[in-house]
């Protein structure tokens, strides 16, 4: 099978020694290997979300630990206000609508993400107890930093603030605990450079005191399970996927080894090239620039070109599959990911794509390489 690299919005390119951990031998779930496997585990995790606080480990895709996350510390009827950045924040408000909560919706101006003046002003008008909120939205690339700005905003309002960190986790700084966030969902696939089929969700005291007072509306997504299980054995309610633990793991000992921070540094490095080549090239790249993610690239497509056009060329002549545009920009753009695994000629061969679509010479493509190296 030929090897592509992916530099698609997830799953990622993965380092070998994460592909080969997946075939270690199966354990007992039931056994002392796996009560290892997940303490090790999820004392990473912690690391990776800054908090001293309990994680629950899913066997499911991302949407999964946001279902839970919602699930568990949301009541029925409840208002709950979502910030919409894109696809991952319709998706949330329809998992709320489905468990009979009161969405309201807060659009934040074009290409931007929201302010802390912003939302405050958005629950004085809607009388919200939750919000919730994409932090790296991939269908835009849209991006949040100030989430801790808008964490005390809403715990002023005594309400308790969700975080969608699917493609955000890995790729951005986040210290839960800092930051004073009751609730991060994640997922495998994207910045944590693991297959896809995990998800987590971390949560602080704040939403723990709430889930204890959230009526149950599924048995599989209960939070309160996984707490118990993890509690009292180490263990998971029903049967994990072992293999893609094993892979985890071995990601996360990689990503620590590395330094958090470094790994980080790849993806911020990585995405302000692609922008910085496309924009010196006389292209447009959204979002604006204070709400630019590290970890998904969008530019803009020059007049004429298609995201099926683009694609082809980016994986015929380059070796990189890219993504399409998605949302109100699905036509009109591309979107490449900086994460996974990949070694330095793959950030020369994006380069050469963006250079190839918007008709910049090598001198600038030998220039943003130069910069990527001085970056990390
Ligand atoms: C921000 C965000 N949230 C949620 C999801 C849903 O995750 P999954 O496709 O793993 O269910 C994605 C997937 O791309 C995502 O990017």
């Amino acid at each position: 099978m030929k090897r592509i690299q992916l530099l698609l919005p997830g799953p990622v390119s993965l380092h070998p020694d994460v592909e080969l951990s997946q075939s270690l031998p199966m354990i007992n779930h039931r056994g002392p290997e796996f009560r290892e496997l997940m303490k090790s585990t999820i004392s990473k995790l912690k690391e990776i979300f800054g908090c001293d606080c309990d994680i629950a480990l899913l066997t499911a895709s991302g949407s999964g630990a946001v279902e839970a996350m919602v699930s568990s510390f949301v009541s029925r009827n409840e208002k709950m206000l979502i910030v919409q950045t894109g696809t991952f924040s319709d998706r949330m408000a329809t998992i709320a609508k489905y468990l009979g909560i009161d969405v309201e919706l807060i659009e934040p101006k074009e290409g931007e993400g929201i302010t802390a003046e912003e939302l405050d002003s958005a629950l004085k008008k809607t009388g919200a107890s939750v919000v919730g909120i994409v932090a790296n939205e991939t269908s835009t690339g849209v991006v949040h930093r100030n989430l801790e700005e808008l964490a005390k905003v809403v715990h002023e309002r005594d309400g308790l603030i969700l975080v969608d960190s699917v493609s955000h986790l890995g790729a951005h700084e986040l210290s839960m605990d800092v930051m004073d966030l009751d609730a991060v969902a994640s997922a495998s696939q994207k910045a944590l450079m693991s297959p896809p089929g995990l998800s987590f969700v971390a949560y602080r005291e704040r939403a723990l005191e709430k889930m204890k007072r959230v009526e149950k509306k599924s048995l599989y997504w209960d939070l309160e399970q996984y707490k118990k299980f993890y509690d009292e054995k180490f263990e998971t309610p029903a049967t994990p996927a072992v293999s893609l633990i094993y892979a985890l793991n071995k990601a996360l000992e990689k990503i620590l080894s590395m330094g958090l921070s470094n790994w980080i540094k790849r993806h911020e490095a990585f995405s302000k090239v692609l922008n910085g080549i496309v924009e010196e090239a006389g292209g447009r790249v959204y979002p604006k620039e204070n709400w630019r993610s590290n970890s998904i690239v969008v530019p803009i497509l020059p007049e004429g070109v298609t995201p099926a056009h683009a694609k082809n060329l980016a994986k015929e002549r380059y070796g990189i599959e890219i993504g399409s545009g998605a949302w109100k920009l699905k036509e009109k753009s591309i979107r490449i990911g900086t994460m996974g695994w990949y070694e330095s000629d793959v950030v020369y061969r994006a380069l050469m794509f963006l250079a190839d679509l918007y008709k910049a010479n090598k001198e600038l493509v030998d220039s943003f390489y130069g910069e990527y190296f001085s970056l990390l």
